[in-house]
């Protein structure tokens, strides 16, 4: 028997549609890690690390993170200095390596734990101290994380502000060759910058 050319085409349509079933599965079982970061790799140059580190004022025993870790420089140092426990998140596995090779090298397996993970999928509610070098944006998309930490506790980003948080404190520096850079520093709870009060400032005469 001939076959019409409309059996055809609704064969070929089958074998299309089963053809790339299996990719579709794929894709949506695919790891969720497997995403380009939000924002690229730049290290924290490491004068700005030590005074990071310094405006934390991190206590013993107190759990400290690093969201979006690259080298694991940040972790790596508030372990040496402070010998306190801290967590370095990564989405990017080249950095997580990178990371990894080097709490080895520093000798700091005992307290430092590099994570593969997205920053945004993590419960942050036993951090003491959290560092961000990431963008304003990022950052204010943090923030029902982040607000979740325990009073006292310490966000200290490199270079940006987090949305309507108020800064405890913004300080200037020049940490390399670059122009002047800043670290802000918040305590949970912050004070929100729209604070209602401002409005009796800011009606016309
Ligand atoms: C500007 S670098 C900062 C590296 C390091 N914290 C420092 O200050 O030297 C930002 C890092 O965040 C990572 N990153 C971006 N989006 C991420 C996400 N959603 N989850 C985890 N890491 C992420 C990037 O791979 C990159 O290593």
């Amino acid at each position: 028997m001939k076959k019409s050319p409309k059996l055809h085409l609704s064969l070929l349509l089958l074998v299309l549609i089963c053809w790339g079933l299996p990719s579709a599965v794929a894709d949506e079982t695919t790891d969720t890690l497997d995403r380009r970061p939000d924002v690229i790799y730049v290290p924290t140059p490491q004068a700005a690390v030590n005074r990071m580190i310094e405006l934390a004022e991190i206590q013993p025993g107190e759990l400290v993170y690093d969201l979006g870790c690259g080298d694991g420089r940040i972790v790596v140092t508030a372990a040496q200095k402070h010998g306190v426990r801290a967590i370095g998140v990564d989405i990017d596995p080249v950095r997580v390596e990178e990371s990894k090779e080097n709490v080895r090298q520093a000798g700091v397996e005992a307290l430092v734990t590099i994570e593969h993970g997205d920053i945004f999928d993590l419960d942050l509610s036993e951090a003491d101290v959290v560092f961000l070098y990431l963008q304003p944006r990022l950052n204010e998309r943090l923030m029902p994380q982040l607000a979740k930490m325990k009073p006292g506790s310490r966000i200290v980003s490199f270079e940006f502000d987090m949305g309507n948080a108020e800064p405890l404190l913004v300080e200037r520096g020049r940490f390399d060759e670059l122009s002047e850079r800043r670290i802000y520093k918040w305590v949970v709870p912050w004070e929100d910058k729209t604070h209602p009060d401002w409005d009796i400032y800011m009606t016309e005469p």
